[in-house]
Protein backbone atom coordinates (compact mmCIF):
# COMPACT_ATOMS: atom_id res chain seq x y z
CA UNK A 1 0.00 0.00 0.00
CA UNK A 2 1.06 3.22 -1.31
CA UNK A 3 1.53 5.99 2.14
CA UNK A 4 -0.29 9.26 0.72
CA UNK A 5 -0.78 11.71 3.63
CA UNK A 6 -3.96 13.42 1.98
CA UNK A 7 -5.94 14.65 4.50
CA UNK A 8 -5.93 18.08 6.46
CA UNK A 9 -5.97 16.38 9.67
CA UNK A 10 -3.03 14.01 8.24
CA UNK A 11 -0.71 17.01 7.23
CA UNK A 12 -1.60 18.34 10.87
CA UNK A 13 -0.22 15.82 12.19
CA UNK A 14 2.57 14.77 10.17
CA UNK A 15 3.46 18.25 11.07
CA UNK A 16 3.12 18.43 14.80
CA UNK A 17 5.43 14.80 14.73
CA UNK A 18 8.74 16.85 13.28
CA UNK A 19 7.51 19.81 15.25
CA UNK A 20 7.78 17.63 18.00
CA UNK A 21 11.44 15.31 16.67
CA UNK A 22 12.65 18.82 15.71
CA UNK A 23 12.45 20.30 19.44
CA UNK A 24 13.35 16.99 20.74
CA UNK A 25 16.15 17.09 18.83
CA UNK A 26 17.41 20.47 19.78
CA UNK A 27 16.97 19.76 23.63
CA UNK A 28 19.60 16.72 22.74
CA UNK A 29 21.83 19.43 21.04
CA UNK A 30 22.08 21.76 23.63
CA UNK A 31 23.06 19.14 26.00
CA UNK A 32 25.95 17.79 23.91
CA UNK A 33 27.02 21.25 23.00
CA UNK A 34 26.80 22.15 26.98
CA UNK A 35 28.74 18.79 27.90
CA UNK A 36 31.21 19.31 24.75
CA UNK A 37 32.69 22.42 26.88
CA UNK A 38 33.25 20.10 29.79
CA UNK A 39 34.58 16.91 28.54
CA UNK A 40 36.67 15.61 25.17
CA UNK A 41 34.97 14.34 22.44
CA UNK A 42 36.05 10.83 23.31
CA UNK A 43 34.76 10.89 26.50
CA UNK A 44 32.09 8.07 27.61
CA UNK A 45 28.83 10.59 27.90
CA UNK A 46 29.94 12.19 25.08
CA UNK A 47 30.16 9.34 23.05
CA UNK A 48 26.46 8.27 24.69
CA UNK A 49 24.48 11.53 24.29
CA UNK A 50 26.14 11.56 20.78
CA UNK A 51 25.13 8.37 19.67
CA UNK A 52 21.49 9.56 21.02
CA UNK A 53 21.83 12.76 19.22
CA UNK A 54 22.50 10.78 15.83
CA UNK A 55 19.81 8.41 16.34
CA UNK A 56 17.06 11.45 16.94
CA UNK A 57 18.45 13.13 13.85
CA UNK A 58 17.65 9.79 11.72
CA UNK A 59 14.38 9.95 13.03
CA UNK A 60 14.04 13.69 12.19
CA UNK A 61 14.73 13.16 8.55
CA UNK A 62 12.66 10.24 7.90
CA UNK A 63 9.71 12.28 9.31
CA UNK A 64 10.46 15.65 8.20
CA UNK A 65 12.84 14.64 4.96
CA UNK A 66 15.58 17.33 4.80
CA UNK A 67 16.75 19.24 8.27
CA UNK A 68 17.45 23.12 8.30
CA UNK A 69 16.84 24.59 11.29
CA UNK A 70 17.01 28.74 10.36
CA UNK A 71 17.26 31.96 12.83
CA UNK A 72 14.77 34.48 12.61
CA UNK A 73 14.01 37.23 14.29
CA UNK A 74 12.92 35.80 17.91
CA UNK A 75 12.62 32.25 16.26
CA UNK A 76 13.92 29.07 14.87
CA UNK A 77 12.37 27.71 12.37
CA UNK A 78 12.75 24.00 11.35
CA UNK A 79 12.13 23.82 7.71
CA UNK A 80 9.15 25.92 7.00
CA UNK A 81 7.69 25.94 10.56
CA UNK A 82 8.39 28.03 13.20
CA UNK A 83 9.34 26.05 16.68
CA UNK A 84 6.67 26.16 19.42
CA UNK A 85 8.77 25.76 23.13
CA UNK A 86 7.48 25.36 25.99
CA UNK A 87 8.21 27.42 29.03
CA UNK A 88 9.84 24.69 30.57
CA UNK A 89 12.33 24.42 27.43
CA UNK A 90 12.70 28.19 27.05
CA UNK A 91 15.84 28.92 28.83
CA UNK A 92 17.62 26.10 26.21
CA UNK A 93 15.92 27.81 23.03
CA UNK A 94 17.14 31.31 24.35
CA UNK A 95 19.80 29.92 24.67
CA UNK A 96 20.53 28.33 21.68
CA UNK A 97 19.51 31.70 19.72
CA UNK A 98 21.80 33.64 21.28
CA UNK A 99 24.41 30.83 20.78
CA UNK A 100 23.72 31.09 17.20
CA UNK A 101 23.64 34.86 17.18
CA UNK A 102 27.02 35.22 18.31
CA UNK A 103 28.23 32.93 16.44
CA UNK A 104 26.17 34.52 13.17
CA UNK A 105 24.86 31.41 12.13
CA UNK A 106 21.91 31.99 10.62
CA UNK A 107 21.03 28.29 9.01
CA UNK A 108 22.61 25.11 10.50
CA UNK A 109 21.80 22.27 7.46
CA UNK A 110 22.00 18.49 8.28
CA UNK A 111 23.08 17.10 5.06
CA UNK A 112 21.83 12.79 4.23
CA UNK A 113 25.23 11.94 3.92
CA UNK A 114 26.46 12.99 7.54
CA UNK A 115 28.47 10.30 9.49
CA UNK A 116 28.14 9.96 13.16
CA UNK A 117 32.10 10.66 13.46
CA UNK A 118 31.12 13.56 11.30
CA UNK A 119 28.45 15.03 13.50
CA UNK A 120 30.65 14.68 16.94
CA UNK A 121 33.68 16.33 15.08
CA UNK A 122 31.12 19.35 13.72
CA UNK A 123 29.25 19.54 16.94
CA UNK A 124 32.83 19.80 18.71
CA UNK A 125 33.85 22.84 16.43
CA UNK A 126 30.70 24.48 16.07
CA UNK A 127 30.16 24.19 20.31
CA UNK A 128 33.66 25.81 20.50
CA UNK A 129 33.82 29.48 22.60
CA UNK A 130 34.68 31.92 20.09
CA UNK A 131 36.01 35.23 20.47
CA UNK A 132 37.20 36.52 17.42
CA UNK A 133 35.83 39.27 14.96
CA UNK A 134 34.59 36.91 12.32
CA UNK A 135 33.02 33.53 14.63
CA UNK A 136 31.39 32.23 11.51
CA UNK A 137 34.33 32.71 8.95
CA UNK A 138 36.36 30.47 11.55
CA UNK A 139 33.84 27.59 12.34
CA UNK A 140 33.58 27.12 8.20
CA UNK A 141 37.07 26.69 7.84
CA UNK A 142 37.68 25.16 10.60
CA UNK A 143 34.78 22.23 9.12
CA UNK A 144 36.41 22.70 5.70
CA UNK A 145 39.86 21.38 7.30
CA UNK A 146 38.18 18.83 8.83
CA UNK A 147 37.27 17.56 5.63
CA UNK A 148 33.23 17.58 6.87
CA UNK A 149 30.51 17.65 4.35
CA UNK A 150 27.39 16.68 6.16
CA UNK A 151 27.29 19.89 8.03
CA UNK A 152 26.15 23.02 5.92
CA UNK A 153 26.33 26.26 7.37
CA UNK A 154 24.89 30.14 6.37
CA UNK A 155 25.75 32.97 7.43
CA UNK A 156 23.00 35.33 9.17
CA UNK A 157 22.11 37.95 7.21
CA UNK A 158 22.65 41.47 8.29
CA UNK A 159 19.20 42.15 9.61
CA UNK A 160 18.77 39.44 11.99
CA UNK A 161 21.83 39.91 13.73
CA UNK A 162 21.16 41.07 17.36
CA UNK A 163 19.49 44.00 17.42
CA UNK A 164 19.61 46.29 20.72
CA UNK A 165 16.78 45.15 22.19
CA UNK A 166 18.66 46.68 25.90
CA UNK A 167 18.95 50.22 23.91
CA UNK A 168 14.78 50.26 24.07
CA UNK A 169 14.30 48.88 27.47
CA UNK A 170 16.65 51.30 28.86
CA UNK A 171 14.06 53.76 27.51
CA UNK A 172 11.18 52.74 28.42
CA UNK A 173 12.70 52.83 32.08
CA UNK A 174 13.59 55.78 31.79
CA UNK A 175 10.14 56.98 29.82
CA UNK A 176 8.82 55.72 32.97
CA UNK A 177 10.60 58.04 35.49
CA UNK A 178 9.46 60.86 33.23
CA UNK A 179 5.90 59.62 32.82
CA UNK A 180 5.91 59.16 37.30
CA UNK A 181 7.01 63.07 37.01
CA UNK A 182 4.95 64.23 34.91
CA UNK A 183 2.06 62.44 36.66
CA UNK A 184 3.49 63.97 40.07
CA UNK A 185 3.55 67.79 38.62
CA UNK A 186 0.15 67.35 37.00
CA UNK A 187 -1.45 66.12 40.50
CA UNK A 188 0.01 69.10 42.44
CA UNK A 189 -1.79 71.12 39.41
CA UNK A 190 -4.87 69.19 39.79
CA UNK A 191 -4.76 68.23 35.91
CA UNK A 192 -6.34 65.75 34.66
CA UNK A 193 -3.92 62.55 34.61
CA UNK A 194 -3.27 60.02 31.66
CA UNK A 195 -3.90 56.85 33.30
CA UNK A 196 -3.97 55.27 29.35
CA UNK A 197 -0.12 56.17 29.34
CA UNK A 198 0.27 54.25 32.18
CA UNK A 199 -1.33 50.83 31.04
CA UNK A 200 0.83 50.81 28.27
CA UNK A 201 3.93 52.13 29.87
CA UNK A 202 3.44 49.36 32.20
CA UNK A 203 2.26 46.93 29.36
CA UNK A 204 5.71 47.38 27.55
CA UNK A 205 7.99 46.89 30.26
CA UNK A 206 5.91 43.35 30.71
CA UNK A 207 6.71 42.45 27.44
CA UNK A 208 10.74 43.36 27.80
CA UNK A 209 10.62 41.37 30.90
CA UNK A 210 9.11 38.50 29.59
CA UNK A 211 12.57 38.77 26.49
CA UNK A 212 15.24 40.32 28.54
CA UNK A 213 14.76 40.08 32.17
CA UNK A 214 18.45 39.76 32.88
CA UNK A 215 18.89 43.34 31.56
CA UNK A 216 15.82 45.03 32.96
CA UNK A 217 16.92 43.12 36.72
CA UNK A 218 20.75 45.53 35.92
CA UNK A 219 18.93 48.64 35.33
CA UNK A 220 17.19 48.53 38.65
CA UNK A 221 20.74 48.98 40.06
CA UNK A 222 20.29 52.45 38.44
CA UNK A 223 19.89 54.90 41.63
CA UNK A 224 19.28 58.41 40.79
CA UNK A 225 19.37 59.91 44.19
CA UNK A 226 17.38 63.26 43.38
CA UNK A 227 14.61 61.78 42.22
CA UNK A 228 14.66 58.91 44.60
CA UNK A 229 10.90 58.14 44.96
CA UNK A 230 10.36 58.26 40.48
CA UNK A 231 13.55 55.78 40.16
CA UNK A 232 12.41 54.04 43.09
CA UNK A 233 8.42 53.85 41.98
CA UNK A 234 9.96 52.35 38.96
CA UNK A 235 12.63 49.38 40.11
CA UNK A 236 9.49 48.37 42.50
CA UNK A 237 7.16 48.07 39.73
CA UNK A 238 9.83 45.85 37.21
CA UNK A 239 10.66 43.54 40.57
CA UNK A 240 7.00 43.02 41.31
CA UNK A 241 6.03 41.71 37.82
CA UNK A 242 8.96 39.46 37.30
CA UNK A 243 8.41 38.47 41.19
CA UNK A 244 4.76 37.84 40.38
CA UNK A 245 5.53 36.32 36.99
CA UNK A 246 7.09 33.21 39.26
CA UNK A 247 4.31 33.60 41.80
CA UNK A 248 1.97 32.35 38.74
CA UNK A 249 -0.04 35.48 37.92
CA UNK A 250 -1.39 36.13 34.64
CA UNK A 251 -0.45 38.79 31.98
CA UNK A 252 -3.46 41.00 32.98
CA UNK A 253 -2.83 40.78 36.51
CA UNK A 254 0.74 41.27 36.37
CA UNK A 255 0.36 44.54 34.23
CA UNK A 256 -2.68 45.30 37.01
CA UNK A 257 -0.11 44.41 39.98
CA UNK A 258 2.55 47.09 38.11
CA UNK A 259 0.56 49.68 37.97
CA UNK A 260 -0.01 49.26 41.53
CA UNK A 261 3.46 49.18 42.15
CA UNK A 262 4.22 52.17 40.16
CA UNK A 263 2.02 54.34 42.01
CA UNK A 264 2.62 53.00 45.48
CA UNK A 265 4.38 55.86 47.11
CA UNK A 266 2.29 58.15 45.31
CA UNK A 267 1.13 59.75 48.19
CA UNK A 268 5.18 61.30 48.72
CA UNK A 269 3.90 64.12 46.70
CA UNK A 270 2.78 65.52 49.97
CA UNK A 271 5.41 64.50 52.00
CA UNK A 272 7.67 67.73 52.33
CA UNK A 273 11.20 67.80 51.43
CA UNK A 274 12.80 68.56 54.32
CA UNK A 275 10.72 64.94 55.85
CA UNK A 276 11.88 62.75 52.41
CA UNK A 277 15.44 63.65 52.59
CA UNK A 278 16.39 64.98 56.39
CA UNK A 279 20.06 63.21 57.25
CA UNK A 280 19.36 61.65 60.80
CA UNK A 281 16.62 60.33 62.73
CA UNK A 282 13.29 61.43 62.46
CA UNK A 283 11.78 63.88 64.90
CA UNK A 284 8.07 62.18 66.82
CA UNK A 285 6.09 64.33 64.86
CA UNK A 286 8.10 63.96 61.32
CA UNK A 287 7.78 60.14 61.33
CA UNK A 288 3.79 61.38 61.93
CA UNK A 289 3.64 63.03 58.83
CA UNK A 290 5.66 60.16 56.60
CA UNK A 291 3.76 57.73 57.43
CA UNK A 292 0.74 59.32 56.17
CA UNK A 293 1.75 58.73 52.98
CA UNK A 294 0.10 55.39 52.18
CA UNK A 295 -3.12 57.15 53.03
CA UNK A 296 -2.33 60.33 51.41
CA UNK A 297 -1.49 57.82 48.33
CA UNK A 298 -4.56 56.10 48.53
CA UNK A 299 -6.59 59.34 48.55
CA UNK A 300 -5.18 60.64 45.48
CA UNK A 301 -5.68 57.45 43.53
CA UNK A 302 -9.33 57.66 44.13
CA UNK A 303 -9.67 60.82 43.01
CA UNK A 304 -8.06 60.15 39.86
CA UNK A 305 -10.78 61.56 37.46
CA UNK A 306 -9.99 58.71 35.22
CA UNK A 307 -10.55 56.47 38.34
CA UNK A 308 -12.47 53.48 36.59
CA UNK A 309 -9.19 52.52 34.48
CA UNK A 310 -7.19 51.74 37.22
CA UNK A 311 -7.32 48.56 39.59
CA UNK A 312 -8.71 48.18 42.38
CA UNK A 313 -5.16 46.91 43.68
CA UNK A 314 -3.52 50.26 43.54
CA UNK A 315 -5.36 51.83 46.11
CA UNK A 316 -5.00 48.41 48.12
CA UNK A 317 -1.03 49.07 47.56
CA UNK A 318 -0.55 52.42 48.44
CA UNK A 319 -2.09 51.91 51.46
CA UNK A 320 -0.34 48.83 52.32
CA UNK A 321 2.57 48.41 51.30
CA UNK A 322 4.16 49.35 55.01
CA UNK A 323 2.01 46.93 56.86
CA UNK A 324 3.87 44.00 58.05
CA UNK A 325 3.00 40.53 57.46
CA UNK A 326 2.21 40.31 61.29
CA UNK A 327 -0.04 43.59 60.93
CA UNK A 328 2.16 45.66 63.01
CA UNK A 329 3.62 48.44 60.61
CA UNK A 330 1.69 51.68 59.48
CA UNK A 331 -1.48 52.37 58.85
CA UNK A 332 -3.25 50.21 61.82
CA UNK A 333 -5.82 48.45 60.99
CA UNK A 334 -7.78 47.57 63.64
CA UNK A 335 -10.32 45.13 62.45
CA UNK A 336 -8.53 43.90 58.78
CA UNK A 337 -7.08 40.68 58.92
CA UNK A 338 -5.99 40.15 55.53
CA UNK A 339 -2.98 41.86 53.39
CA UNK A 340 -4.30 41.56 49.38
CA UNK A 341 -1.58 39.52 47.86
CA UNK A 342 -0.51 42.75 45.38
CA UNK A 343 -0.02 44.61 48.47
CA UNK A 344 2.35 42.09 50.39
CA UNK A 345 4.25 41.62 46.68
CA UNK A 346 4.97 45.10 46.14
CA UNK A 347 5.89 45.21 50.33
CA UNK A 348 9.41 42.51 49.49
CA UNK A 349 10.53 44.72 46.37
CA UNK A 350 9.90 48.19 48.17
CA UNK A 351 11.92 47.13 51.04
CA UNK A 352 14.39 45.29 48.73
CA UNK A 353 15.46 48.67 46.76
CA UNK A 354 14.91 50.76 49.50
CA UNK A 355 17.76 49.69 51.79
CA UNK A 356 20.34 48.95 48.73
CA UNK A 357 19.93 52.85 47.70
CA UNK A 358 21.95 54.81 49.45
CA UNK A 359 20.24 57.83 51.47
CA UNK A 360 21.73 60.88 53.48
CA UNK A 361 19.79 59.69 56.45
CA UNK A 362 20.88 55.74 55.98
CA UNK A 363 24.12 54.77 57.43
CA UNK A 364 24.22 51.62 55.91
CA UNK A 365 23.78 50.63 52.14
CA UNK A 366 23.18 47.02 51.46
CA UNK A 367 24.50 44.63 49.25
CA UNK A 368 22.23 42.96 47.20
CA UNK A 369 22.92 39.64 48.37
CA UNK A 370 22.75 41.21 52.36
CA UNK A 371 19.86 42.79 51.93
CA UNK A 372 18.17 38.92 50.91
CA UNK A 373 20.18 37.66 53.63
CA UNK A 374 18.52 40.90 56.17
CA UNK A 375 15.09 40.35 54.88
CA UNK A 376 15.24 36.52 55.78
CA UNK A 377 15.87 36.86 59.22
CA UNK A 378 12.39 38.80 58.99
CA UNK A 379 10.49 35.97 57.19
CA UNK A 380 6.90 35.50 58.12
CA UNK A 381 7.07 38.97 60.99
CA UNK A 382 7.29 41.41 58.12
CA UNK A 383 7.30 39.16 55.09
CA UNK A 384 4.82 36.66 53.54
CA UNK A 385 7.21 33.45 53.70
CA UNK A 386 6.04 31.91 50.16
CA UNK A 387 6.63 35.41 48.63
CA UNK A 388 10.09 36.55 50.07
CA UNK A 389 11.38 33.03 49.48
CA UNK A 390 10.29 33.15 45.67
CA UNK A 391 11.80 36.38 45.92
CA UNK A 392 15.22 34.68 46.83
CA UNK A 393 15.08 32.26 44.71
CA UNK A 394 14.15 34.60 41.62
CA UNK A 395 17.49 37.07 42.88
CA UNK A 396 19.82 34.09 43.01
CA UNK A 397 23.07 34.11 45.61
CA UNK A 398 24.53 37.00 43.99
CA UNK A 399 21.72 39.13 42.27
CA UNK A 400 22.27 40.59 38.65
CA UNK A 401 24.52 43.79 39.73
CA UNK A 402 26.47 42.41 42.37
CA UNK A 403 30.24 42.61 42.50
CA UNK A 404 32.18 39.82 43.04
CA UNK A 405 35.67 38.58 44.12
CA UNK A 406 36.95 35.81 41.99
CA UNK A 407 39.88 33.70 42.48
CA UNK A 408 41.93 34.32 40.07
CA UNK A 409 41.83 38.16 41.71
CA UNK A 410 39.49 39.79 39.44
CA UNK A 411 36.47 41.72 40.17
CA UNK A 412 33.30 40.86 37.96
CA UNK A 413 30.09 42.17 37.87
CA UNK A 414 27.17 39.46 37.47
CA UNK A 415 24.83 40.26 34.81
CA UNK A 416 22.94 37.29 34.13
CA UNK A 417 21.88 34.16 36.77
CA UNK A 418 22.40 30.79 35.75
CA UNK A 419 19.21 28.76 35.27
CA UNK A 420 19.87 25.73 36.48
CA UNK A 421 20.06 25.75 40.53
CA UNK A 422 23.29 23.66 40.51
CA UNK A 423 24.94 26.39 39.20
CA UNK A 424 23.45 28.79 41.35
CA UNK A 425 26.50 29.89 42.86
CA UNK A 426 28.05 30.14 38.90
CA UNK A 427 26.07 33.34 37.14
CA UNK A 428 27.55 35.08 33.92
CA UNK A 429 29.77 37.62 35.24
CA UNK A 430 31.65 40.92 33.36
CA UNK A 431 35.43 41.00 34.08
CA UNK A 432 35.30 45.15 35.40
CA UNK A 433 38.94 44.62 37.02
CA UNK A 434 41.88 42.71 36.15
CA UNK A 435 43.74 40.23 38.29
CA UNK A 436 46.17 42.93 38.39
CA UNK A 437 43.57 45.64 39.60
CA UNK A 438 43.43 47.66 36.86
CA UNK A 439 39.32 48.65 35.61
CA UNK A 440 38.66 46.76 32.38
CA UNK A 441 35.92 46.66 29.77
CA UNK A 442 36.44 43.26 29.68
CA UNK A 443 34.27 40.09 28.52
CA UNK A 444 31.64 38.00 29.79
CA UNK A 445 32.52 35.26 31.36
CA UNK A 446 30.13 32.29 32.04
CA UNK A 447 31.75 30.96 35.81
CA UNK A 448 30.29 27.06 34.73
CA UNK A 449 33.51 27.35 32.20
CA UNK A 450 36.03 24.46 32.82
CA UNK A 451 39.14 24.67 32.14
CA UNK A 452 39.98 20.91 30.04
CA UNK A 453 43.22 20.37 31.47
CA UNK A 454 43.65 21.63 34.67
CA UNK A 455 39.86 19.75 34.71
CA UNK A 456 38.54 22.48 36.99
CA UNK A 457 36.34 25.95 36.83
CA UNK A 458 38.40 28.32 35.39
CA UNK A 459 36.53 30.84 37.65
CA UNK A 460 34.90 31.06 40.98
CA UNK A 461 33.41 33.30 43.79
CA UNK A 462 35.57 34.15 46.56
CA UNK A 463 33.03 36.26 48.14
CA UNK A 464 30.80 39.46 47.08
CA UNK A 465 32.51 42.32 47.72
CA UNK A 466 30.25 46.50 48.52
CA UNK A 467 31.18 47.98 44.94
CA UNK A 468 31.54 51.58 46.87
CA UNK A 469 34.64 50.73 48.59
CA UNK A 470 36.40 50.15 45.10
CA UNK A 471 34.29 53.07 43.17
CA UNK A 472 32.81 50.39 40.94
CA UNK A 473 29.11 51.22 40.15
CA UNK A 474 27.03 48.47 38.83
CA UNK A 475 24.59 51.07 36.77
CA UNK A 476 27.01 52.14 34.81
CA UNK A 477 27.95 49.07 33.48
CA UNK A 478 24.67 48.17 32.60
CA UNK A 479 24.10 51.97 30.64
CA UNK A 480 27.62 51.55 28.67
CA UNK A 481 25.69 48.52 27.24
CA UNK A 482 22.67 50.93 25.99
CA UNK A 483 25.37 53.76 24.75
CA UNK A 484 27.41 51.14 22.89
FE1 LIG B 1 6.15 53.87 50.92
FE1 LIG C 1 8.44 52.73 48.45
Amino acid sequence: MVENISTAGEIKEAGLASQKLAINFLIRFYLVYKILKLYAENNELIQEQTELLFQDLQRLKETAGEVIFRIKRESIFFNQSRLKFSIANYPIFKFLLEEFRKKEIGQLIFYPELSKPELVKAMGIISQKRTSADPFVEIISELGNQGITGVGLEKIEAAEKLPSPEKSSARLFFLSILHLREISERNKENEKIKLNTTRRLIQSIFNHLIDNESFLMGLTNIKNHDEYTLNHSVNVCLLAIALGRRLGLSRAELVDLGIAAFFHDLGKIDTPLEILNKPGQLTEEERKIMELHPHQGAEKLIQLREFRRLPLSAIHVAMEHHIKEDLTGYPRYRIKNDINLYSRIVKVCDFFDAITTKRVYRKKVFTRAEALSLMLEYIGSEFNPLILKTFVQMMGVFPIGSLVLLNTGEIGLVVENNQESKFMLRPRVKIVVDSQGNKIDGEVVDLTEVDPEAKKYRRTIVKEINGEEYGLNAADYFLARVET
